[in-house]
């Protein structure tokens, strides 16, 4: 009976030690397992470490630290514009030299095993408004962003179902409202101070201020010729072409001025190889330029705008923006608020006037027009990535409950 008790404990024991054998071997399988998966993580995601090197050698090897990468995932296509120039990871942020450079951009849905935990999923605009719900994100995270991107004009890419309603809860796009501005300008003041665009804008009035210079006034007399359009896309929404065209044969007719067309839809041409070349030829030659936009949604204001401005024409302007957001009063002309004969009249006696077409230009006294590329803080793309990381703005719960008015023209659909 003892015997037999003896045996029973040493056959115990013994099943003991096997089951703890082989729980060792089969964890250290599992183990090596990970060790391998996790591996192919790491070097799958190098740039994503050498940046918490950077960023944050301080708390390598705290898993928080992960947080600080900011995650963008690309829905729609990513070798489409503008998504194709926002690079892949964060290559877009740092060649650009941007001043945060912590966001990620990937279009690999799995990247992160799971697409509600990405921060932020964009969307270019000019195909989301043709998605039907089928292709759009099925689960959502509520602390995602949901960021819609659009840099062309509403006009031509309107939505006009409510399936887009309250479904974004950022903007990236020309209008002055979005959270994340994408624009074509920017304006600064004497003291070289970002002030607008804007919707509210707190221009020196024409009179307050400084006369032109003689040197300038010299410049200016070297124009000749009325006005000169360059354009590429003879159609437009706009049509702007049958605007350009009345003008032009109101001017030939009453004044022997006339709108000189440069490019595939007109006449004339300049070197475009040397974007310099057509400039100056404005510069020197022209009294007004037009700065006729092919479509007209709010805010939709492009870089024709600035050519004119910087150099020396007065812009004949043609679009759907309240202008007053983008120039002080008194610098331009606006197509849509005269008849053909007032505008080509007016045109007429300014040339005629040296001394009054020369008022026109006062404003350089005090403001300077640039490209939205001049710096890395008002660069686009930069501008996303800061954003991310500004911290109220991510907590701020913001959505855009009606995402078609506020997107669509008016009367569009
Ligand atoms: C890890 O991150 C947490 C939260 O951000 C922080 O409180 C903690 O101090 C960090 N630990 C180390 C070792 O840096
Ligand atoms: C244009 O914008 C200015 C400044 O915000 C505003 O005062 C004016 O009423 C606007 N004009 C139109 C036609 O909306
Ligand atoms: C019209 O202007 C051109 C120069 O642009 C000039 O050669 C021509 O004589 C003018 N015609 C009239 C009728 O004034
Ligand atoms: C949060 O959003 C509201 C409106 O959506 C806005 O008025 C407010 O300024 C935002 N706050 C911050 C810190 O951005
Ligand atoms: C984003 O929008 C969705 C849908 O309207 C909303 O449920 C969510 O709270 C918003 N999230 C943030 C972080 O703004």
């Amino acid at each position: 009976m003892r015997a037999w008790c003896t045996k029973k404990a040493i056959f115990f024991i013994a099943v003991m030690i096997i089951l703890l054998l082989l729980y060792n071997a089969a964890k250290t399988v599992k183990d090596s397992h990970q060790i391998i998966s996790n591996h192919e993580r790491v070097s799958s995601r190098k740039s994503v470490v050498e940046l918490q090197t950077v960023v944050n050698s301080e708390v390598r090897g705290n898993v928080t630290s992960k947080d600080n990468i900011k995650y963008i995932l690309q829905w729609t296509l990513p070798h489409n514009v503008p998504f194709v120039y926002m690079g892949k990871g964060r290559e877009g942020f740092i060649s650009r030299g941007c001043p945060f450079t912590n966001c990620f951009v990937t279009s690999d849905r799995n990247y992160l095993g799971d697409y509600t935990k990405f921060d932020v999923i964009a969307f270019a605009g000019p195909e989301v408004v043709r998605y039907n719900k089928n292709q759009l994100p099925q689960n959502r995270s509520p602390h995602q962003k949901y960021a819609f991107a659009s840099i062309e004009s509403s006009d031509n890419y309107p939505t006009c179902s409510n399936l887009l309603n309250g479904f974004f809860n950022w903007t990236w796009t020309y209008k002055l409202d979005s959270e994340i501005r994408w624009g074509y300008m920017v304006i600064r003041d004497k003291n070289k101070n970002i002030v607008g665009p804007n919707k509210e804008m707190h221009w020196l009035k024409l009179e307050d201020m400084e006369p032109v210079s003689e040197d300038l006034k010299q410049n200016l007399r070297t124009k000749t010729k009325a006005a000169a359009w360059f354009v590429s896309n003879c159609y437009s929404r706009s049509r702007r072409s049958t605007v350009a065209k009345k003008l032009d044969e109101e001017l030939q007719n009453k004044y022997n001025l006339s709108v000189d067309v440069f490019g595939s839809c007109g006449q004339y041409s300049c070197s475009r190889d040397n974007d310099e070349n057509c400039d100056n030829l404005i510069k020197k030659d022209y009294y007004f330029y037009l700065s006729f936009e092919n479509s007209f949604s709010e805010d939709y204001v492009t870089e024709k705008l600035v050519r004119a401005l910087n150099f020396n024409a007065v812009p004949i302007v043609y679009g759907g923006a309240n202008y007053t957001r983008f120039m002080p009063d008194g610098i331009y002309l606006d197509a849509r608020k005269m008849s053909i004969e007032e505008l080509a009249a007016k045109m007429n006696e300014l040339i005629n006037d040296p001394e009054k077409y020369a008022e026109y230009f006062k404003w350089k006294n005090h403001y300077t027009y640039h490209g939205q590329h001049e710096s890395v803080h008002t660069l686009p793309y930069c501008l996303f990535c800061t954003q991310l990381n500004n911290e109220e703005m991510v907590k701020n719960t913001t959505i855009y409950k009606d995402f078609k008015n506020w997107w669509t023209p008016p009367g569009r659909c």
